[in-house]
């Protein structure tokens, strides 16, 4: 059975990807190890069966899994030889050379997930030059633990998904908040219209993610309905929606490629 560690296992996602293998028993307490500076459980507290330390090395000498989960800005201070052990990255910015760096390793997995991670609602995509079946099967069964997963071609897309889906709720709380916003001009109290628009986007967010169809069917089949949401819609294909949307993102995927 797997021994893993987490580098940065009691951070925001660190502790959430953890939080998803205990609960879900992909990795059982006394399998899971954690390294950080202060050697505290922090957040995993209540499973005392999990191990910390602020040894990172001792860490990684008892897995054979080791995930790094430590802020970009932090790697540089990582002393790690992981040798012949598969390690996961979850760190935006970090490319599999400078990974292969720090650690020393050779069997080198770049993901990507997010702090839904906790309720198994993350999207984490993953890219790897060479990779046995083995430690495909591995990656594909500790990432679908936090949510979905797929397998990427490349680097860049990591760094694209990094400024898609790894903020949680990121882009979709500044939509939420403008709709909050025009609630407010039309003396809605900001209590109601934020708890309105909240299940809105939990609504909104659970029909889309249980059927298959893309996004854009769901607005063409509201302008071919010709109801009230249709004015609205064409009004809002007129705007520049889209173009602030995508310098958002854009600016985002550049900014992966300066921070590690
Ligand atoms: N948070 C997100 O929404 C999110 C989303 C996608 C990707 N990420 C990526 O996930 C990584 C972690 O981000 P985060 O937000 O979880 O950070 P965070 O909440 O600040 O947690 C950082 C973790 O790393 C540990 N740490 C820091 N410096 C360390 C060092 N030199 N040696 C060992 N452990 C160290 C911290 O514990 P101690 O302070 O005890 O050392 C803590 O456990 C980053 O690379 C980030 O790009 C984060």
């Amino acid at each position: 059975m797997t021994t893993l560690g987490i580098i940065g296992g009691t951070g925001q996602l660190g502790s959430a990807m953890a939080t998803a293998w205990l609960e879900t028993l992909t990795i059982p307490p006394h399998r899971l190890w954690i390294a950080n500076r202060s050697g505290s459980l922090g957040p995993l507290m209540r499973w005392d069966q999990v191990r910390a330390t602020p040894d990172a090395q001792a860490m990684v000498s008892e897995c054979d899994v080791v995930v790094l989960a430590v802020p970009p800005a932090e790697v540089s201070n990582l002393h790690i030889a992981t040798g012949n052990r598969l390690v996961i990255s979850v760190m935006a910015g970090v490319s599999q050379e400078r990974l292969a760096e720090i650690t020393r390793g050779t069997r080198i997995v770049r993901a990507m997930s997010s702090p839904a991670a906790a309720q198994r609602l993350a999207y984490s995509p993953w890219t790897a030059n060479d990779i046995s079946e083995e430690d495909t099967g591995t990656v594909t069964k500790l990432l679908s633990a936090c949510g979905l997963t797929d397998r990427v071609a490349s680097e860049d897309m990591i760094d694209r998904f990094t400024a898609l889906t790894g903020p949680v709720p990121g882009f979709v709380a500044a939509f939420a908040d403008a709709m909050v916003a025009h609630a407010a001009r039309s003396s809605i109290p900001d209590e109601i219209a934020s708890r309105a628009i909240r299940q809105l986007f939990l609504a909104a967010g659970t029909i889309m993610a249980l059927d298959e169809k893309p996004p854009r069917a769901y607005v063409d089949e509201m302008i071919a309905y010709d109801g009230t949401t249709a004015e609205g819609l064409r009004e809002l294909d007129k705007g520049s929606l889209k173009d602030a949307v995508h310098a958002g993102l854009e600016a985002a995927y550049q900014r992966t490629k300066t921070i590690g």
